[in-house]
């Protein structure tokens, strides 16, 4: 099938590489000049394992192709996904003027049937309202069907979540657009929900709320069990085994970063408490997320004592590993308040030095774990990448100058540590 990606960014080209592998003839479509410049070189602008090779794979079975012409792509496809950014405003809620700009554009350009497709992450009822935005101003009065597609892409494995995903869900109001959307999904082996429009929102939102909800769950128990004397990680292996519980998202930190907990959050309390339900479950969920950064900071003042000038070395800087992507990441605000107090920090990050180099330039960003180290008050880890989990710690120990580790994602064993001779903390450890 003729498909039509409008907005090639983390989810458009995901969704594109890959629908491209599947066999569609695709057309993405950006209106970010220098973006397409790159794609056309099959320089894939984001970090996403296996994706570059996709990408390449489409352009030279020529079943991919880039364009900055919204028009161009409106003609291409008979689906067109809408992938553009839905940004969160001040007060929580979702900027949908792209997805209004796109459907605008389509409307006035499109000549013949066409099924559009919001794939991106959107509040509830905003299929009818794009359907009204093309129906005033789809002046030809040419037949269309509108769909919702939520995507379920995890950053660090966006493809393998697009080809082997737990399910696909599509909002239809037809028979026609089940129809296209089977059709271009039918290579993929997985559950299909069809289900209404609303419904099919609701699912995306409901669904990342939930997983955000588990860890800020286990992130408040965690602080239980440390006034126990219990082990978060015990009560979670405890927990996890519950088929009806299941142990993903039950691992206790400094709680979740990235761009779409957060904002995805704030988008369906504002929707929910615009159409009349207080969603006071979710903003307990984000007032914990920010009480577990807090707790940690007061575990790092108790051991320093005086946090100002105090050498402090982190190692981790991305929301989660395997990615460069910092985007509310814990680490963010947990440097910012120490160096208000006077810190003076060096960090290591495998990915995401030169993005966090933006927001701090002055803190001393080191090639590797070690060199952070020397001569350090305290080390903390915010980010669980698999090279900490690794590091020699008699070394850590004999660089530093008070073996104290501060441990925001739990890699580290309490006891281990105690007769490595380090003062541990962990979150929920007991
Ligand atoms: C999430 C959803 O998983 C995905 O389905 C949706 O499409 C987009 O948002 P992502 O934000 O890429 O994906 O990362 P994810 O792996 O879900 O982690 C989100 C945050 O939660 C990270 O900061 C991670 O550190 C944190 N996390 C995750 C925990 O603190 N504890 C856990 O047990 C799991």
């Amino acid at each position: 099938m003729k498909i039509t990606i409008i907005g090639s960014g983390y989810v458009g080209l995901t969704t594109g590489v890959c629908l491209s592998h599947l066999g569609h003839q695709v057309v993405c479509v950006d209106n970010d000049v220098e973006k397409i410049k790159l794609l056309k070189q099959g320089i894939s602008p984001i970090y996403e394992p296996g994706l570059e090779e996709l990408l390449k794979e489409g352009m030279e079975k020529g079943t991919l192709s880039f364009t900055d012409s919204i028009e161009e792509g409106t003609k291409h496809g008979l689906a067109i996904f809408i992938c553009v950014g839905t940004p969160p405003r001040e007060d929580g809620s979702a900027d949908l003027s792209s997805i209004e700009f796109v459907a605008t554009r389509v409307a006035e350009t499109m000549e013949e049937y066409k099924l559009i497709i919001e794939k991106s992450t959107v509040p509830v009822q905003t299929g009818l309202k794009l359907k009204t935005t093309i129906e005033l101003n789809n002046k030809r009065g040419i037949e269309f069907d509108v769909a919702s597609n939520p995507e379920f892409l995890r950053e660090g494995s966006a493809i393998k979540d697009f080809l082997y995903p737990d399910r696909i869900v599509i909002g239809v109001e037809n028979e026609r657009a089940e129809k296209l959307m089977r059709e271009i999904y039918e290579k993929i082996d997985a559950p299909f929900i069809v289900t209404n429009i609303q419904s099919a929102e609701i699912i995306k939102h409901a669904s990342n709320s939930f997983l955000a909800m588990k860890i800020s769950y286990i992130n408040a128990v965690s602080m239980v069990c440390e006034k126990a004397g219990a082990d978060v990680k015990e009560v979670a292996r405890g927990m996890g085994l519950d088929h009806r519980i299941g142990k993903e998202f039950l691992n206790a930190g400094i709680g979740f970063g990235g761009f779409c907990f957060p904002k995805d959050l704030k988008a369906f309390i504002k929707i929910s408490e615009d159409l009349g339900y207080h969603m006071n479950l979710l903003r307990e969920v984000l007032k914990i997320n920010q009480e577990i950064r807090e707790y940690f900071i007061t575990k790092v003042r108790d051991l320093l004592w005086n946090i100002k000038g105090k050498k402090i070395a982190i190692l981790g800087l991305s929301f989660k590993p395997n990615t460069d992507d910092i985007r509310e990441a814990p680490s963010i605000y947990i440097i910012k308040q120490l160096l208000k107090e006077g810190a003076n920090i060096s960090a290591y990050d495998p990915a995401a030095m030169e993005k966090m180099k933006k927001i701090f330039p002055d803190i001393d960003y080191k090639e590797n774990p070690y060199d952070t180290l020397g001569d350090a008050n305290a080390l903390l880890i915010l980010t669980e990448w698999e090279e900490f989990k690794n590091l020699d710690l008699e070394r850590v120990k004999n660089l530093m100058k008070t073996p104290i580790i501060v441990d925001g994602r739990n890699i580290f064993e309490p006891d281990e540590m105690e007769k490595l001779g380090f003062i541990y903390r962990g979150i929920g450890r007991a």
